[in-house]
Order: C-alpha cells, then sequence, then structure tokens
C-alpha cells in the first residue's frame, strides 16, 4: 500500500532536480574549508539573516547544540519555551554537551514575553545560575506552526540587549514565517546573535542545517562542529541540494501553508481540531482528541493510507511538505471524514 505521508515535513525525497544538482556538484575537503560550495551555501544564508558568518552542519540538533555551546559558560542559564525542540527533543544535550541548566517557561501557544522573561531572570546572586542565553523557536513546531510575531521578537531582544544576555533562534521553519508573515528573513534575524535554519524540513533537501551569527560566534561553534564529531569532508553534493532548496523551494511554501488550512478547516468541521483556526498559520495542523485514544485513530488512518504523528494520548500532528499534491490532499480530506466522521 503506498501511504499519505503526513508524519512530517522530514519526511521529503530530493526532487529530480535536485538530485541533479548533487550529482553535478563539485566537491572539495570541508575540513580544510575547502568545499566551494558549503562556503557559498554558508555565505548565503549568513546573508539572508544579516549575519557575519555560518557553519553547515548535519542536523537542527547540532546546530542549536553548537549555539548553546559556543554563547554560555558551564553553570549558566538558557531560557527557553516549555514544548519547545530545545527543551524537548535534543536528548538532554544542554546539560551534556554544554554543562548548562535549561529554565523552560510555559507559554501560550509557545510564544514568550519580554515579561515573562523579566520575571523568570535569577537575581544577580552567587546563589543562582547566570542567565546568559535566550532561545526561541520560529516557526514554534509543537505549538502548531505558530509564526513568532515580529513586535514580540523585539521586545524580548531590547530586554535581551538590556540584561546583556545572548538570543538564539531555532529557525528550523524560519522560511514558514517567512512565507506566512511576508517579512524579509533579515527582519527576524536582526533580533538574534544566532540562528538556525533547517534545510531538510519544509525547505526539502535530504540533509543539513546552516547556523548563523557573528564571525567570533561562529568560529567557536566550527572548534565545537570538529569536538561534537560534525566536521565532514565532500559535502559538496549536500551543499548543492541545500542552495537548490534556497533557490526553488521557499517560495512554494506558500502551498503547504494553504494546503495545511484546507485540512484544518476539515478538521474543525469534524470536531477535532485543537485551536481556532487562526493559529493554523503554516504547515502543521494538531488535532485534539479529549478521550486520550490517539494510538487507535492513528491505526485507523493507517489502515485507510494516512500516516500521522502522534504527539501523545490526546493529540494528533499533520505536516503538509514538498511531497504531499492536490491529488493526496483530496484523498486525505476523504479519510479524515471517513475516520473522524
Ligand atoms: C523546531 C525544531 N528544531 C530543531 C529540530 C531538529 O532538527 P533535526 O531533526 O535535523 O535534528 C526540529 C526537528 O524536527 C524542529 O522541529
Amino acid at each position: 500500500m503506498s501511504y499519505i505521508d503526513l508524519r512530517s515535513d522530514t519526511v521529503t525525497r530530493p526532487t529530480g532536480a535536485m538530485r541533479t544538482a548533487m550529482y553535478q556538484a563539485e566537491v572539495g575537503d570541508d575540513v580544510y574549508g575547502e568545499d566551494r560550495l558549503v562556503n557559498e551555501l554558508q555565505e548565503r544564508v549568513a546573508n539572508i539573516l544579516g549575519k557575519e558568518a555560518g557553519l553547515f552542519v548535519p542536523s537542527g540538533t547540532m546546530s542549536n547544540q553548537l549555539a548553546i555551546r559556543s554563547q554560555t559558560q558551564p553553570g549558566d542559564e538558557v531560557i527557553c519555551e516549555y514544548s519547545s525542540h530545545i527543551f524537548n527533543y535534543e536528548g538532554g544535550g544542554p546539560a551534556l554537551l554544554s554543562g548548562v541548566q535549561l529554565h523552560p517557561l510555559l507559554a501560550d501557544h509557545g510564544i514568550l514575553t519580554s515579561e515573562q522573561i523579566a520575571r523568570a531572570m535569577r537575581p544577580t546572586d552567587h546563589h543562582y545560575a547566570q542567565t546568559s542565553l535566550i532561545t526561541l523557536e520560529n516557526t514554534h513546531n509543537r505549538a502548531g506552526g505558530v509564526v513568532y510575531p515580529l513586535p514580540v521578537i523585539e521586545d524580548i531582544a531590547a530586554y535581551a540587549d538590556s540584561q546583556n544576555i545572548r538570543m538564539h533562534l531555532d529557525g528550523a521553519r524560519l522560511m514558514n514565517s517567512v512565507i506566512a508573515s511576508g517579512l524579509d528573513p533579515s527582519a527576524f534575524g536582526d533580533h538574534f546573535n544566532s540562528v538556525s535554519l533547517c534545510l531538510s524540513k519544509g525547505l526539502g533537501a535530504p540533509v543539513g542545517s546552516v547556523l548563523v551569527g557573528d564571525a567570533e560566534c561562529i568560529n567557536r561553534a566550527h572548534r565545537f562542529r570538529k569536538m561534537f564529531g560534525g566536521g565532514m569532508r565532500q559535502i559538496g553534493i549536500l551543499a548543492a541540494a541545500g542552495l537548490y532548496a534556497l533557490d526553488h523551494h521557499i517560495e512554494r511554501l506558500a502551498d503547504d501553508h494553504q494546503r495545511a488550512k484546507t485540512l484544518a478547516e476539515t478538521c474543525l468541521e469534524l470536531g477535532y481540531l485543537e485551536n481556532d483556526i487562526a493559529w493554523t498559520q503554516t504547515n502543521i495542523v494538531l488535532l485534539a482528541f479529549p478521550d486520550g485514544n490517539t494510538a487507535e485513530v492513528e491505526l485507523k488512518f493507517k489502515q485507510a493510507g494516512l500516516l500521522v504523528s502522534v504527539v501523545n494520548d490526546h493529540r494528533i500532528r499533520l505536516v503538509t511538505h514538498l511531497d504531499f499534491h492536490e491529488e493526496q490532499l483530496h484523498r486525505s480530506i476523504e479519510i479524515l471524514k471517513q475516520v473522524l466522521g
């Protein structure tokens, strides 16, 4: 049986044209800094986000972890959101790799405010860990692809600046925010010391993220990338996929958003949409199951040909992406009605 796969936007396969770009890529040894396409990709993402330098890394997780390691000291505290990827899905990395403690704050729809952060700050006193970094996630995955409002980011950044605290953005899906908001990527980037952008989610590359920031931060991250075993060699073939994605797969995210909206409308009609439909802002749709029967529902979807992601007993997630086309949208709506109707 061939399935419609809405578990994640990471399930996409490189298109024929992307594979051609990879096949034709010239390569060099990137540990020597000699892979031209990697250098081009790093510079390109840094420019797009208004930063001095970039570093190509294997995953979004490594990118976030390098950002934390290169901008904190062991014993520091990092403020993040309670349902953020960094706090929930990165294997406790900050404790081991950076020796920092996370201070997660629960926020409405994943959106922290400067007031909330100010309240959570530790006093300057020897009893307390000192906050040295704030991390935000845009779009916010677990909140359902929510776009961080720019004024909220501006407020947090102004507060962070006043306290001499650095800011990191987990921008795994930043381009979804860019397309949904119509803002320039640098409008977001300007407010952060470092930004991680994933190429392997909505952008459809098979692998890779780019961490950008000021030259000193990226230089430190480069050293830690080597230490963590992330130095790679002839990876121009991967950079070529990333460059192709930047050229061809950003504008089309609007299609993913439109299809997610259509799915959300169906879920709303059926009574299973978790939040007000205004919160379906990008490519993620959250369904709520008050009876806690998501495992059973997942199986029914699977038997009907649709793969979904079970977040917990009460929540299922659908994610639209490059390999999810109009015919599959129609079929998915039929399946949603058949299983939930
Ligand atoms: C918001 C967010 N950040 C980081 C990551 C980590 O990316 P990777 O799976 O490449 O490590 C993910 C993965 O889905 C994510 O959703």
